[in-house]
């Protein structure tokens, strides 16, 4: 039941900081990270590959530069769909992990297959144990976020984001690129996660005041670098999903190459940036867009704000977190843009036009 929201998506959303708490409990204790043993030795694995669809893929993609740069691994993520007629050579020493909330979606499911007898070990990130994708893997690890309703994937993206860091924390770990106090800091901002959450769902109202402009418009742009790329992907997909407005992704720096003839004031141009490594980047990406008379919505924290001028159309500050976590914090922005967009155009943002919850067929 819906608990007294209008949709499910939105108890989704703000069941986020209890069911993230709820999964830390599982996978985090006192004296550190306590998955169930993949089975799998990181330091032994030359090469990870993640394959997924839709918002379980931009968790995947997430987790690559979490994975490459906290534990130096090499990892190709790709969508299932291309990744299962590619024909990708799998070499010895490969790890492939699957990840997908409802564990049945098709193309996944016959890339896992693609994978039996070929790489060392078949491990997925399900939401569902008792799915297929979770019983043909050597092992599954269940991501806790309970049921998930609304078509759009909100907590299960979260909940596959703090998965897959925990692992990619482990990989650090066996693999020397991670020193105990290092860990023990990443393990204290996540804890902490859970009121960070709360602190950024009570700016609510500024999304809603921000969607309802959105809502008026036929075309968004999401821009982000590094991991607020992914996001920033996910942003664009979870508006067009609900609310039927265009939108697109791009890595900033990748405006000049192209989207950047697209800027006017008719398109707003949604940035992720916490000030973090690459803020600078970003908003001279930014400043680009603005002076092309484009309407930037800016999602930072309190720094990056002051830092960004004054010319920003409209900027919503979160909490600040350490750079690793961002991608957790700044999934709930992506949401709440569409979901409040959704909400002013009137559509079914449970039950969107087209789509199924869970995609069994290719
Ligand atoms: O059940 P899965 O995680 O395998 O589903 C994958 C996609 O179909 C899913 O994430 C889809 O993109 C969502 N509707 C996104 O909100």
């Amino acid at each position: 039941d819906k608990d007294g929201y209008k949709h499910f998506m939105a108890k989704e959303i703000a069941e986020q900081p209890s069911v993230l708490a709820n999964a830390l409990s599982a996978y985090v204790t006192e004296h550190g990270i306590a998955l169930p043993d993949p089975g799998i030795d990181f330091s032994k694995i030359d090469r990870l590959t993640m394959v997924a669809c839709g918002t379980a893929f931009y968790a995947c993609f997430t987790a690559k530069y979490w994975f490459e740069q906290l534990a130096g691994m090499p990892v190709e993520v790709d969508v299932a769909s291309e990744f299962r007629y590619r024909e990708p050579p799998i070499t010895k020493g490969t790890a492939a992990l699957f990840v997908s909330q409802s564990g049945e979606t098709a193309d996944t499911l016959a890339a896992l297959r693609y994978c039996q007898g070929k790489a060392d070990k078949i491990f997925s990130v399900v939401n569902v144990s008792e799915s297929s994708i979770a019983r043909e893997s050597d092992l599954a690890l269940p991501i806790h976020a309970g049921a998930e309703i609304g078509v759009a994937s909100t907590k299960a993206f979260t909940c596959q984001l703090n998965v897959l860091l925990l692992l990619a924390l482990k990989a650090a770990v066996e693999r020397g690129r991670m020193t105990q106090d290092r860990l023990e800091d990443i393990l204290e901002g996540l804890r902490a996660m859970p009121g960070t959450f709360n602190a950024a769902l009570d700016r609510d109202a500024d999304f809603s005041s921000i969607s309802s402009r959105l809502a008026e418009s036929r075309d968004v742009l999401f821009l982000g670098r590094g991991l607020m790329y992914p996001l920033a992907l996910e942003g664009a997909l979870k508006l067009k999903e609900i609310s039927y407005i265009h939108a697109e992704a791009y890595a900033s720096g990748e405006l000049k190459h192209g989207p950047i003839a697209l800027i006017d004031q008719h398109m707003p141009v949604v940035v992720f940036a916490p000030k973090d490594s690459l803020f600078e980047k970003t908003v001279s990406n930014m400043q680009e867009v603005m002076a092309r008379g484009g309407k930037v919505v800016l999602i930072t924290d309190a720094a990056g704000a002051e830092a960004a001028g004054e010319d920003v159309w409209r900027t919503v500050v979160l909490p600040a977190v350490p750079e690793v976590l961002s991608p957790l914090l700044y999934a709930l922005p992506a949401q709440l843009l569409a979901y409040h967009t959704a909400v002013a155009k009137g559509t079914d943002v449970d039950q969107p036009r087209n789509l199924a919850k869970s995609v069994t067929v290719e």
